[in-house]
């Protein structure tokens, strides 16, 4: 087989699956996927694995399935990584510039954003990412670069997100025993957001929330950079168990029940239909009409967007979201969700499937493959960011970010 080098992969392990995407720059710059490979996922919990037999045998089986279609090894991936220990802070640093000019160095920058690491890092963690999100210059604030501008005084505000070294850790160690090298850990709200934000929600305000399996993965942008970001541990996998555990029928059954018939929204509810429910003991089986599976779906459906919402009060986010809410991950294909989401953050509400990538998007064309195709999309970016490196300066404000970023990502 070929080499993997002119290719990007991506692997996103979540706790029901493990989701492999091979993407390949054609000559346009245009990133194709052409090989995917899907394996369920026993291993990994709430984010993080907890048995790392299974978790490297489904990496395994959905890298192989992928190098198949696309003909190439895998050698080397960026890995999105969501466990609920995930912290993110907004942090500051502040320097003074003491020299008689007053004009703002790239050391002075540097020097900036190692106070802002410093000032946040609690000593049992590491730092995944470092993201500026606006420099102030004596007092004045939203300058995206200070390079060259006079001031006395130079501050950075830094959104962090921190996770135990042990997890990733073993994270890793489960990729590189499935024979891959891993590039880079990626927060996977962060990857997700480059295949479902768009350029105008990012800017205006926009909440980007991700319901898998065993986490709600939500991340508020604005300003074009990330404000706010935090992981749930409570997913699409707690309606499966709540209807098993109320209807006390097999998961299997209560998983079908869950994505054929479930509605979490009463309003919603058609002609009042029974569905046939099977017993766990093998008995007869029950009529349960569809309202009483809305009463079991609607409180956990309202549990997860009230402290969803919650969480963007604390942060004095909630009333912000100008750009609208996009709700994506396979657990938000539960009908209803997005018309309680409306309520719940009193603005528009929509679905995210991935975009930006070319080549086998049919395949790719659901909320599952939401973060896997992210973090091709950021994966591709990173590489361009480092290639472009040695010229740091450009008039683009995400790639200034970037190359902030590629900048910060040196300091740690
Ligand atoms: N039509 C549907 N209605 C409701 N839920 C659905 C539907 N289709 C799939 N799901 C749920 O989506 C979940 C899988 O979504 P996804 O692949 O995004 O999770 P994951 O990435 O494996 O998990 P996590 O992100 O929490 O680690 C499963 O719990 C599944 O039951
Ligand atoms: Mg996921």
């Amino acid at each position: 087989m070929a080499r993997t080098d002119p290719y990007t992969v991506a692997i996103d392990v979540g706790s029901s699956k493990v989701g492999v995407l091979i993407g390949q720059t054609d000559q346009a710059g245009q990133l194709e996927v052409v090989g995917k490979g899907l394996a369920a996922n026993r291993g990994t919990r709430r984010g993080h694995v907890v048995n790392v037999e299974a978790t490297v045998e489904a990496l395994k089986k959905a890298s192989e399935e992928a190098e198949v279609m696309a003909g190439v090894e895998i050698s080397r991936a960026y890995v999105g990584l969501a466990g609920t220990d995930a912290r993110c802070v907004n942090s500051r640093g502040m320097v003074s510039v003491t020299r008689r000019d007053q004009e703002i160095t790239q050391q002075d920058i540097g020097r900036a954003l190692e106070a802002a690491r410093a000032a946040a890092l609690p000593t049992d963690r590491e730092i995944l990412h470092g993201i500026p999100q606006e420099f102030i210059v004596d007092e004045q604030g939203g300058i995206a670069d200070p390079l060259g501008m006079v001031g006395s005084r130079l501050e950075v505000a830094v959104h962090l997100v921190t996770c135990n070294v042990t997890r990733s850790k073993t994270l890793l160690t489960c990729v590189n025993r499935a024979g891959i090298e891993v590039l880079e850990m990626v927060f996977e709200p962060l990857a997700t957001a480059e295949a479902i934000l768009m350029h105008d929600e990012r800017e205006l305000g926009s909440l980007l929330v991700d319901i898998g399996s065993g986490t709600t993965e939500f991340a508020y942008f604005c300003d074009g950079e990330v404000q706010h970001s935090a992981v749930l541990p409570i997913g699409s996998g707690h309606f499966t168990n709540d209807l098993a555990m109320v209807l006390r029928t097999p998961f299997a059954e209560a998983e079908q029940i869950k994505t054929r018939h479930g509605c979490c929204l009463p309003g919603m509810l058609g002609e009042e239909r029974g569905i046939s429910v099977p017993t766990v003991a093998g008995g007869p089986p029950r009529v349960v009409p569809k309202r009483e599976l809305c009463e079991i779906l609607q409180p956990r459906a309202e549990e997860i967007l009230t402290f969803v919402h919650a969480d963007l009060s604390r942060n004095g986010v909630a009333g912000e979201l100008r750009g609208g809410v996009v709700l994506t991950g396979g657990g938000a294909q539960l009908d209803g969700l997005l018309e309680l989401s409306e309520q719940v953050f009193d603005t528009s509400v929509r679905y995210g499937l991935p975009q930006g990538l070319g080549g086998l998007v049919d395949v790719i064309s659901s909320p599952i493959w939401s973060t896997a195709s992210g973090l091709l999309l950021y994966g591709k970016a990173s590489e361009a960011d480092r290639a472009k490196k040695a010229k740091r300066r450009s008039s683009s404000m995400r790639s200034m970010v970037g190359s902030l970023r590629d900048m910060f990502s040196d300091l740690l």
